[in-house]
């Protein structure tokens, strides 16, 4: 009874946090029936509330799992995959658009059917479950609204317009419903074959490339990047490629300034993005500073749409010889010796642990001395205390508070759904804890020297800054 007690105060506790500080600046929290709120509210432009949401989060979790039949949790857990199901066929049968111009009022069941062509019985069952779980609101009984979740997967435009144009549904919008329909369709798929894959004797300590989940689920012997490439799979690239771009917005995107202090280095120093994409993050490393010289690394075939992303975006930046391109391959010899920085995002969790190690040892042979090696990626964090959480020389990042897990529980769950996804669809690619990449970083003549974690409650890439041992 202690803990539900403590968890019970920090709920209250934590909501009139919310409170307080809405009323401090004049903000409303939203509403969740209202769907003209969208992803960024103002009322979350303060770390205390967000604090207090994640709180709020984990501890109706630790509630729950306290108070419940462990037999309806079982099965609560387990069942879930029809939720995801469900919200297949709300992005995919275009439900959101359909709802769209009638907002709080809703609109009947009849009606959405004819509208979407779906069976209206079947429909109604999942969309009733969608609002049992409050990502629909049931205005009265057969009666469907968004509300301030499912208006988030809005792509702004009619359904019209999308019969028109199938294949340019996501074009032009957030990319959140791209997200969506790739993971209640890839993800959640491949995710159903993760205990064949791990008991199958052929494939259970499989480092083929072909051994994954996805490749049971889609019947395929490719790699994920060769079946997207397939003629036939044109809409699936599409999608997946809107999908990255829609989840790279729902990240912090200032983890790159939050770390290293790139003003420390003389100007003209070389900064080098490696397998930095387009150069999404040496953009806002340029803007911020700069009297530096920065180079995006990637495979060749990605150079024209560097080219384009900064000329529409910052064309600026290419004047000068400011920033440049260069085409290497991340396995091979890295070609520049004097480099100030190297960084990488999101590309260790990639890859498994031998073809990291590879990577980074390309990377110390051609650095100085001096050379610091930015590494950003989530972090996934121990549920109970770890050598590394306490380790000298580590930016102490606020824990949660008891009886709540070091993690976060629920509120911290989303890096570990990253983990398994990465699992499902690349041998070898995950997420990491802070002792795992301390590892390897061992392994091929680097140290840390510093970790600039995201607090528990931001959903967001640490930065780990190492130095040649
Ligand atoms: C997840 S993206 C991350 C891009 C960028 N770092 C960012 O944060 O936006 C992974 C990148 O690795 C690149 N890549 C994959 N294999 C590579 C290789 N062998 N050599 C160079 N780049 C590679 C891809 O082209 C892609 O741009």
């Amino acid at each position: 009874m202690e803990d539900l007690r403590t968890l019970g105060k920090l709920i209250t506790d934590s909501i009139q946090l919310i409170d307080d500080s809405c009323t401090r600046r004049g903000v409303t929290f939203p509403k969740l029936e209202d769907p003209t709120t969208g992803l960024n509210d103002s009322a979350y432009d303060d770390l205390e509330v967000k604090q207090a949401v994640t709180n709020i989060v984990a501890a109706a979790a630790h509630i729950t799992a306290i108070v419940r039949l462990p037999s309806d949790t079982l099965q609560s857990h387990g069942l879930k995959n029809h939720v995801s199901s469900a919200m297949g066929v709300l992005v995919r049968g275009h439900i959101v658009e359909i709802l769209k111009p009638y907002g709080r009022e809703g609109l009947h069941i009849d009606e959405i059917a004819r509208q979407s062509d779906i069976d209206k019985n079947k429909l109604a069952r999942i969309l009733r479950l969608l609002a049992t779980e409050h990502i629909l609101t049931e205005v009265k009984s057969d009666v469907f609204a968004l509300n301030r979740v499912s208006v988030t997967i809005d792509t702004g435009k009619s359904i019209d317009e999308i019969r028109a144009k199938p294949d340019e549904k996501y074009i032009g919008s957030s990319g959140t419903a791209a997200i969506l329909d790739h993971i209640t369709h890839h993800s959640q798929k491949s995710s159903a074959y993760i205990s064949e894959t791990l008991l199958d004797p052929k494939t259970a300590h499989s480092t083929e490339a072909g051994a994954t989940p996805f490749n049971r689920s889609f019947q395929t012997d490719l790699t994920f990047w060769e079946w997207l490439e397939l003629p036939e799979n044109k809409h699936e690239l599409r999608l997946f490629s809107m999908a990255m771009r829609g989840a790279s917005k729902l990240f912090p995107s200032d983890a790159i300034l939050k770390g290293f202090d790139f003003d420390t280095l003389p100007s003209g120093s070389v900064v080098v993005d490696v397998a930095g994409g387009v150069g999404s993050q040496t953009m806002i490393l340029a803007r911020a500073h700069p009297q530096l010289k920065y180079v995006i690394q990637d495979r060749a075939a990605l150079a024209g749409e560097m080219q384009e992303f900064w000329k529409a975006e910052y064309a600026d930046g290419l004047t000068g010889g400011k920033v440049s391109f260069q085409a290497i391959d991340i396995f091979s010899e890295q070609p520049i010796k004097d480099a100030s920085v190297f960084f990488m995002r999101m590309i260790l969790h990639d890859w498994s642990d031998t073809k990291c190690i590879t990577i980074l040892k390309h990377l110390r042979a051609a650095a100085q001395p001096s050379t610091k090696l930015l590494i950003l990626e989530v972090l996934l964090a121990y549920a109970v205390p770890s050598a590394s959480s306490d380790a000298k020389g580590l930016e102490a990042a606020t824990t949660p508070p008891a009886p709540l897990l070091l993690n976060a529980g629920h509120g911290g769950v989303l890096p570990h759904f990253y983990d398994l996804t990465m699992m499902i669809g690349m041998n070898g690619a995950q997420e990491r804890t802070l002792d795992h990449f301390n590892a390897l970083l061992a392994a091929s003549g680097w140290k840390i020297e510093s970790v600039h974690k995201q607090p528990y409650y931001v959903n967001g890439h640490s930065q780990i800054v190492a130095v040649p041992v």
